[in-house]
């Protein structure tokens, strides 16, 4: 099953992703959470990213594209994938387009996890990430709270806050979201791939929409 992921900023796809590698036993690939480690790594690829990410804007496409045809010429994949936060413009849908036809595969299904914009700011507003990237469990301080304050319940490791959850940079990511990856919807609607779910309630309900809409 090759799924990917789409929604806007703090929709959900992380948090989605973590559970349905439980359940699915196949990889998530977030090209932010790739980024992200490539910056704690001190990679020149990481740095450069970063100067994009802090501003809410997207990293180039070529830069983003190279990274994702990398990871998907891994040996682990056999049974399929997440993608998360990929593709997230019509040229990186198409090159996704290209990698995969070179391979002999294709696309399941295109879950877009449906969050007004609202409600998409008081969360990523109220966030705290695990700052171990094995881990890398996402908690919220009043949806989602951790049991003992700023400590990862999944692996003891301290809780921190990103760089790009303050309100300006909220709203930019949401800007970028509305104008270069939502026209994706219709893109993968277009193709018969789309599965459209509700993304507020509580993440359990939230789960067995999505396991439904897969199935
Ligand atoms: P990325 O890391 O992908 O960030 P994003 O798309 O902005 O999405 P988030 O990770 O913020 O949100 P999420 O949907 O994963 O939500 P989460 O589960 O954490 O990208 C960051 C940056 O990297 C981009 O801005 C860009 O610069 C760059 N980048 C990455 N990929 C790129 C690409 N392909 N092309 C170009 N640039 C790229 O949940 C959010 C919060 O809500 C948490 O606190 C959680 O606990 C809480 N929550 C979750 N579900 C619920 C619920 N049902 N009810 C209440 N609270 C909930
Ligand atoms: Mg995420
Ligand atoms: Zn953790």
């Amino acid at each position: 099953m090759r799924i990917i992921l789409l929604g806007g900023p703090g929709s959900g796809k992380g948090t989605q992703a973590k559970m349905l590698v439980e359940k699915l036993a196949i990889p998530q690939i977030s090209t932010g959470d790739i980024f992200r480690a490539a910056l704690k790594e001190g990679t020149p690829m990481g740095t450069k990213a970063k100067t994009y990410m802090d501003k809410g804007e997207l990293v180039p496409d070529d830069v983003v594209i190279g990274v994702v045809e990398e990871r998907l010429s891994k040996p682990d994949l056999d049974k399929g994938y997440m993608l998360d936060g990929f593709p997230r413009t019509l040229a990186q849908a198409k090159a996704l387009d290209g990698i995969l036809e070179t391979q002999g595969k294709s696309i399941s299904h295109a879950v877009l996890v449906d969050v007004p914009d609202e409600e998409l700011v008081k969360r990523l507003s109220g966030r705290r990430t695990c700052r171990s990237s094995a881990c890398g469990a996402m908690f919220h301080i009043m949806f989602n709270a951790p049991k003992k304050d700023g400590i990862c319940d999944v692996c003891g490791s301290e809780l921190y806050q990103r760089d790009d959850d303050n309100e300006t940079t909220i709203r930019e990511r949401l800007g970028v979201y509305n104008n270069q990856t939502s026209p994706l919807v219709e893109y993968y609607a277009a193709k018969g791939l789309l599965r459209k779910v509700q993304g507020v309630g509580p993440i359990e309900e939230i789960f067995s929409r999505i396991e439904k809409a897969i199935n």
